[in-house]
């Protein structure tokens, strides 16, 4: 097993890596702070893995995914799953005021997640093999007041990994969606209100390592419940959904 991961010290990301790494994966960090990535290395290698290796690259500013993506692949000694685990939530009342901050919300979470993907669909494609796994939002499912600007970048990065998904149908590679409920990580640090339906990234970590191998369709909530929480949110009457402060 070979994994790439790109956004690697995100907590989600991390908690995955421990999992590959105990089955004794190779594994590529990438990230844009060196120090966490070489730290987490070290952890992982101590943790079983047969590799694990680092590179710096700020995601959304690469000017050459795929040639990249090709160093990625021969640093890791080839691809098998591609884990595109970065993000940001950004503010949205800051977005709703200033375009350029909108953008670079959209930028982070959708531009950026496609161009990588679109990357790595092209090489599974050119070795007819490999999964993709992608980590998306319920967030996307509908658009809330309080979240609506990462809420369409990941509702656009959902409907980006059910292309490739399409795209590959009945040829060997695959394309995974993820899409954890709110999570206790770094970037809902400040929220308020954690309760039953919170998640450790632990718990989401769990589904992205079993869900790779065995998920039959395209995307994946998770927990599972939330296909169910989503399905009556996006059926909610607009009346009743505009009086409620979700
Ligand atoms: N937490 C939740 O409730 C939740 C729910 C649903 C989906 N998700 C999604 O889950 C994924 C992982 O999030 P998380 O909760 O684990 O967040 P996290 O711990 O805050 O990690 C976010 C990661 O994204 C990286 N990143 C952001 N912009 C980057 C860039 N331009 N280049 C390289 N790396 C960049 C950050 O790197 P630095 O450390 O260098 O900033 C950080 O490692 C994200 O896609 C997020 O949208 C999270």
């Amino acid at each position: 097993m070979r994994l790439v991961i790109l956004g690697a010290t995100s907590a989600i990301a991390e908690a995955t890596a421990r999992l590959y790494a105990a089955e004794g994966a190779a594994i590529l960090l990438v990230g844009r702070n060196d120090q966490r990535l070489s730290a987490m290395a070290n952890d992982l290698r101590e943790r079983g893995a047969r590799l694990a290796e680092t590179t710096v690259c700020d995601l959304v500013s690469e000017p050459d995914v795929m040639a990249r993506l090709e160093e990625f692949a021969a640093l890791a000694g080839g691809i098998d799953h591609f884990l595109i685990a970065y993000g940001v939530m950004g503010l949205q009342g800051e977005a709703e005021k200033d375009p350029a901050a909108a953008d670079a919300v959209l930028r982070v979470n959708f531009n950026s997640v496609a161009a990588w993907s679109l990357a790595a669909a092209a090489y599974f494609e050119r070795e007819r093999r490999g999964t993709l796994l992608v980590i998306g939002s319920v967030a996307g499912d509908r658009g809330r007041r309080a979240n609506y600007v990462y809420g369409a970048a990941k509702a656009g990065v959902a409907a980006f990994v059910e292309g490739i998904a399409h795209r590959f149908a009945d040829t060997g590679p695959r394309a995974l969606l993820i899409k954890p409920g709110p999570t206790d990580t770094p970037m809902t640090r400040g929220m308020a209100g954690r309760g039953m339906l919170w998640s450790s990234p632990e718990q989401i970590a769990a589904i992205i390592y079993r869900q790779a191998r065995k998920a039959r369709g395209p995307v994946v909530y998770a927990p599972w419940f939330w296909r169910y929480v989503m399905l009556i949110i996006r059926n909610l009457p607009v009346r009743v959904f505009n009086r409620m402060d979700i």
